[in-house]
Formats: structure tokens, C-alpha cells, sequence
């Protein structure tokens, strides 16, 4: 009898900047210079295309804030301008951008990403965020963020709403057939009359080759985890070891069924930052040439940012202190129950923590050869911790092209990951169910 294929792995690149270290930019011979070029995103988009990559994601942020601007880049092109431009210069790998509940009207949004998914031809997915700073809500005309709860309750009423209640639009030209351009019947408009928002519909762009993009969240709050459970089809995912993945998936899961959801219609990725080399120790060389380039001053402020505190004068040697416990924590709470979690699992020094946070924030980290980093993907996707990953190279280019030039082969002949696409969209890459809503014919 033959054996049974094994769960192929979902893998996403998160590019980010020079790479998710924060010294990559410090580095010699870093992409800096090129943030604000595009063929340096479209380069990236086409290396995680020849490893056959499920999707590409850009994060985005509303603001600059003047405080953090010396640490190094951020956010530079607006990320939908810019996976425009990539999809021209790609064919099939899907295109992930990130939408912000909290500030975007869902009618606009809906339309950029209708429009994106006809260009693209059927690659595009949306990260919904809730957003995380006050720098951000004074871009935007309001004095501070909305609180954490009234932030998911837009972000419930957007998704709903970008679902399909009120923005999906007619559907393609019927007049090659029957000589009408649009039958005006099918033009119901299916109205959205939620508390955050009321849009009439339907949406003015045709109805787009996936329906509707493919939803993923990255929240790790309970109304985060209640959002992702009820709507997203992809979860980027916060997770320091195996055993917190797997109860972080587990739960998601068991919340989706009890919606009545398939949960293997939701994809979990954690992020995952990789140093590989040929050998153990020119990937540990490589890692620690990065964090030797590591301002003490600047990764204790994000520390600050991490933790609701400030953490500018904690001694480097000494054992991290005690910290809140997590309900007492008014911030993101996601990753302050990361830092939590390092804390309470290796006792870390001040300095031991700041290493550990300096790629990715708090995220899973292999360092290894890619025997072992492939050993490490399928021990995780094995065990049910994971789907796949978000990729978070330390560098770029040069971390994703050292994992689709090492590790991707690897996956190939263990039969776990494609050696060519498949499908079309980034629906079909992942292996979801349509989308198509009920107007369209086609
Ligand atoms: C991998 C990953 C990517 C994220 N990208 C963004 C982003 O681009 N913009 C943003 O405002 N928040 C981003 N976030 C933050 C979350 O989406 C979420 O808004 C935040 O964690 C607060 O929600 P929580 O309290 O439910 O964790 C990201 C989080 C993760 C884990």
C-alpha cells in the first residue's frame, strides 16, 4: 500500500525593511539604500516565487514616530501601491497586504483590494489589523486609539462587512452572451448596517477572480483569538516554542468547529526567524555578527514598547524583574504574552531578553543547518502546532534567498512542500474553499 502524503507545509515570507533584525540595517552590504525602490520589493517577491511560496505579506503601520525614527526603517512604501507593482512582476505567488480596521473605510478598502485581485489575477489576501499606537490614530483625526475592545468591535463589523454583507461588486460583463452589459437584477445591493459602519453596495468594481481576498489576522488577545476563529482563513501567529503553537492552534480550532467552521480552513503560521548555513556554527556566526551590531539604548526602548514600561535604566547582567501578570496589561497583549512566556521559560538576563527579541520580537528562531531547520518545520506541522510559517528572515534579501536555495529543496524531496505551483490564486495555493458570492453568475 502506499503511504499516505504528508501534510505539505504552508510557507509565507513576511518581508520586512533590510530584514526582521533590528541591526539588519547596520549590517554591511544591506538593502537600506533601496526601501524606497520597488524593484528591490519586486526582487524579493520573485526570490520567494522560485521557492514556490504560498504568499508574500507586507505589514503596515500609520505613522512614523519621531521618538523610534533614529532605531532604523520601518514602514516605507504604502503597502498595496507597492504589491501593485509586484504583482506586474510576478505570476503566482499570492500577494498579502495589511489593512487597518481601526482606519480604513471597509467601501475604499474593499475597492483598492477588488481591483488588486484583477490585477493580480486572483492572488490577493489582507492582514486585519486593529492597529496598535496613538502616533497613528493623531494621523488620522482622532486624539488616541479607540480602546482595545471598541478596536475589535470595528474589526468584527469590517470583516463582516468585507465578507461580503455590503461591498462585492456586480458581477463581470455578461454582454459577450446576452448583449446586456450588467443585468441590473443581479446588482442587489447587499447592504452593511453595523455600528462601526453602513455601506449601501454594491461594491463598483467587478466581482474579482478570488470573490474576495484571502482574510488573515495576527491578534493574540481573546477578542483577537475570537475574530481569527470566526473570520480568518490564515493566522500569522506569535509563538515562542512548539507547546505554545500547538495550544495556540488548538484552541483556534476548537473555537472554529464550536462556529461551526472546518478548522482545516484556517491555515495557523507562526512567525519564524531562520540563520542557516551549511554548518551549526557559520549559521551561529552569522546570528552573532548581527546582534554584535545591536544598540543596547535602542533594543531597550523597544523592550519599553514591549512591555508597557520603561526599561531604560534595567541592569543588563541581572535577571529580568518581575512583570504583570498579563491582565493588567493595556497594550498589545499578544506579544507582552510572548515576552511573558521567554521570561518564565529561560529566566533570561536583561541582555540574554534583548538578544532573544532582537529578530522578529519574540518569534520562533532555528538556527542550523537545513537538515535541521527542515527537521524543526515538519517536527511543528507534525506535532499540529503549525500549518506552516511566516517567514521572517533576519535579513534581506539574503536570509530568504539562503532558505529558498537551502531549506526549500530539502522540504521538495521529503515530499513535503510543492516543487511547482499547482493552482492559480492564492485561494487555490492554500487549498481553501471559493469565495464566490451569491450574485455572480460566473
Ligand atoms: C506577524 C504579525 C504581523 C503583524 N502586522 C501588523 C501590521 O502590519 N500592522 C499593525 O498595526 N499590527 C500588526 N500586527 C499586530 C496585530 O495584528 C494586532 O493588532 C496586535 O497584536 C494587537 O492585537 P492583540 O492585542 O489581539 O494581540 C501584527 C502582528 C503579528 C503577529
Amino acid at each position: 500500500m502506499a503511504a499516505a502524503p504528508r501534510r505539505q507545509v504552508r510557507l509565507n515570507l513576511f518581508a520586512h525593511a533590510c530584514g526582521h533584525h533590528a541591526a539588519a540595517w547596520r549590517a554591511p552590504g544591506s538593502s537600506v539604500s533601496r526601501l524606497g525602490d520597488i524593484t528591490y520589493w519586486e526582487e524579493l517577491a520573485r526570490i520567494a516565487e522560485r521557492g514556490r511560496l504560498d504568499a508574500i505579506f507586507l505589514a503596515d503601520g500609520q505613522s512614523i514616530a519621531p521618538a523610534g525614527a533614529e532605531r532604523g526603517p520601518t514602514w516605507f512604501l504604502e503597502p498595496i501601491t507597492a504589491l501593485t507593482a509586484m504583482a506586474r512582476a510576478t505570476e503566482r505567488i499570492g500577494l498579502v497586504t495589511t489593512v487597518s480596521s481601526t482606519f480604513w473605510d471597509p467601501f475604499h478598502a474593499a475597492r483598492l483590494l477588488a481591483s488588486l485581485d484583477h490585477i493580480s489575477h486572483g492572488r490577493v489576501g489582507i492582514n486585519v489589523v486593529t492597529s496598535m499606537t496613538d502616533d497613528e490614530a493623531r494621523n488620522h483625526g482622532m486624539p488616541a486609539l479607540p480602546d482595545h475592545a471598541k478596536r475589535y468591535a470595528t474589526a468584527g463589523s469590517s470583516s463582516r462587512c468585507s465578507r461580503g454583507c455590503g461591498t462585492h461588486g456586480p458581477p463581470r460583463a455578461s454582454w459577450p452572451i446576452r448583449g446586456v452589459y450588467v443585468d441590473p437584477s443581479l446588482l442587489r445591493p447587499p447592504q452593511h448596517h453595523g455600528e462601526s459602519f453602513q455601506v449601501a453596495g454594491p461594491l463598483n468594481v467587478p466581482t474579482p477572480p478570488q470573490g474576495r481576498p484571502v482574510l488573515f489576522q495576527a491578534g493574540a488577545s481573546e477578542p483577537g483569538r475570537e475574530l481569527a476563529a470566526r473570520h480568518a482563513e490564515g493566522i500569522y501567529a506569535v509563538a515562542w516554542d512548539l507547546e505554545s503553537a500547538l495550544a495556540y492552534r488548538s484552541d483556534i480550532r476548537a473555537r472554529a468547529a464550536a462556529l461551526g467552521r472546518a478548522p482545516e480552513t484556517i491555515a495557523v503560521m507562526p512567525g519564524l526567524v531562520v540563520h542557516v548555513a551549511s554548518t551549526e556554527e557559520e549559521a551561529r556566526r552569522m546570528r552573532a555578527d548581527l546582534d554584535s551590531r545591536l544598540p543596547v539604548a535602542d533594543s531597550l526602548r523597544q523592550l519599553s514598547f514591549f512591555i508597557g514600561q520603561d526599561a531604560s535604566d534595567w541592569e543588563l547582567d541581572a535577571t529580568v524583574p518581575p512583570l504583570p501578570p498579563l491582565e493588567e496589561f493595556t497594550g498589545p497583549k499578544g506579544r507582552y504574552a510572548t515576552v511573558l512566556r521567554i521570561v518564565d521559560s529561560v529566566r533570561p538576563t536583561v541582555r540574554e531578553l534583548l538578544g532573544l527579541l532582537a529578530a522578529g520580537g519574540g518569534h520562533a528562531t532555528v538556527i542550523g543547518t537545513p537538515e535541521s531547520v527542515a527537521d524543526e518545520i515538519e517536527r511543528w506541522v507534525d506535532a499540529g502546532a503549525a500549518d506552516g510559517f511566516n517567514l521572517m528572515p533576519p535579513t534581506l534579501p539574503g536570509g530568504i534567498t539562503d532558505f529558498v536555495d537551502q531549506v526549500v529543496p530539502v522540504l521538495q524531496r521529503r515530499g513535503r512542500f510543492r516543487r511547482e505551483y499547482e493552482g492559480a490564486t492564492l485561494r487555490e495555493h492554500l487549498g481553501l474553499p471559493e469565495a464566490r458570492p451569491a450574485t455572480s453568475p460566473l
